[in-house]
């Protein structure tokens, strides 16, 4: 039988990133005591309000259809949350989709298509480029270097763009390094946005987990208003991955386009999760500096926990989930390594190179896990960068 095109476009784009973590899951599986650090899904629960919410609009009949932009309450919830940050936002501005994730796709749909590039981090966040390929576009990657922190320079923007390009896909605070761009940053990657008329998409889903600096947007400045939307959730900041709720919020005229490609694939969120993501916008919950703390600490704990090793440097997150460490200083790529460590220490993380070229020194770390383990993990990780260093001085 025949399938469309978009089957091969992502063919390779799912699970091959994911090996490392699937074989830990297998070895799991089969009664192996593995430590795992691959994914970042917070271990905190969501607030007991939240889940009191739900089931009480569930209770309250609040199951059926709902329309394509979402349930006034939340909408406005949503607006009122934005309108913070800028005076005109109003609920034309916004759109609700279950997750980040699904906003993502909807928005690339919206935005660009066969022949369009998109222009994007590199590293990037694993589903990126199925987001883009789905669209029918093509990536174009902007390094992002690791001597600077991984944070997006002009300069590099700039060199990158070709006159396909209609759209630059920001991550701010960032998956996989935890950079979180400056005003600054923000202003002068805006020039070159505009020069070269592109839209600017930022995924902004860690806005609530930053740890050191202040967190900015091309969304707050009015010059970059008309093209600019942000995509975000509920997922992180109220530690609800599951509940699927986020959302798009950009111009009129771009969520007024958008509304019939939303109501094409979804028919409406569920009344009862926005309940819940309404009582979560407008009501005062901890979770989110619960988890800065948390992460906060537990990126300080493998910075102490690995400082005595010299061949292995860490980049202290500036925000997010994950920590990065570059493992070039024993001779090993962040793959080699990641698989190593899984063999030789069942320990699990991510390797660099699952995210694109600039991080193929590198390991991802998540921060989701207990201090202990992270402890445990850092002993195990110097263990084999000390044996790899006194391996290679050897043979050297
Ligand atoms: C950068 C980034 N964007 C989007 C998502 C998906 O978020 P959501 O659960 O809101 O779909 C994640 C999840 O890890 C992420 O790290």
């Amino acid at each position: 039988m025949r399938y469309a095109s978009i089957t091969s476009r992502l063919a390779d784009l799912g699970s091959g990133k994911w090996a490392l973590h699937i074989r830990a899951r297998q070895l799991k599986a089969s009664g192996a005591d593995i430590i795992e650090l691959t994914i970042g899904e917070p271990d905190l629960p969501p607030d007991r309000a939240l889940l009191d919410e739900c089931q009480r609009a569930m209770n309250a009949g609040r199951y059926r259809y709902s329309n394509g932009r979402g349930e006034a309450a939340v909408v406005s919830a949503i607006a009122e949350k934005y309108r913070r940050r800028r005076a005109d936002v109003t609920a034309k501005n916004v759109l609700c989709f279950p997750g980040t994730q699904t906003a993502l796709f909807a928005v690339m749909l919206g935005l660009a298509e066969a022949g369009d590039g998109v222009l994007v981090g590199d590293p990037l966040y694993a589903t990126y480029e199925g987001v883009i390929r789905a669209a029918g576009a093509h990536p174009v990657f902007v390094p992002l270097k690791p001597d600077l922190g991984f944070h997006m320079q002009r300069e590099h923007l700039e060199r990158s763009v070709t006159p396909e390009c209609r759209v630059l896909l920001l991550n701010t605070p960032h998956n996989p390094t935890g950079a979180v761009l400056t005003a600054a940053e923000i202003t002068a990657i805006g020039e070159v946005a505009r020069r070269h008329d592109l839209w600017i998409v930022c995924d902004e889903v860690y806005e609530e987990l930053v740890f050191s600096g202040t967190f900015a947007s091309p969304f707050d400045d009015p010059d970059l208003a008309e093209r600019t939307i942000v995509v975000s959730s509920i997922s992180k900041s109220h530690a609800a991955p599951g509940f699927r709720s986020g959302w798009a919020v950009g111009p009129a005229e771009f969520t007024r386009r958008l509304l019939p490609v939303s109501e094409t694939m979804l028919f409406g969120q569920q009344p009862f999760i926005a309940d819940m993501t309404a009582y979560a916008l407008t009501h005062e919950i901890d979770t989110a500096r619960r988890m800065r703390e948390t992460y906060g600490r537990r990126a300080r704990r493998i910075v102490d926990g690995l400082s005595h090793i010299p061949a292995v440097a860490v980049l202290p997150p500036e925000a997010g989930m994950f920590a990065l460490i570059d493992v070039a200083g024993t001779g090993l790529s962040g793959e080699a390594f990641a698989w190593a460590l899984l063999e030789e220490e069942r320990v699990a993380v991510m390797p660099g190179s699952s995210f694109g070229t600039q991080a193929k020194d590198f390991l991802r770390i998540s921060l989701t896990v207990a201090d202990e383990t992270i402890e445990e993990a850092c002993r195990r990780i110097a263990a084999l960068a000390e044996r790899r260093t006194t391996t290679r001085k050897r043979r050297a």
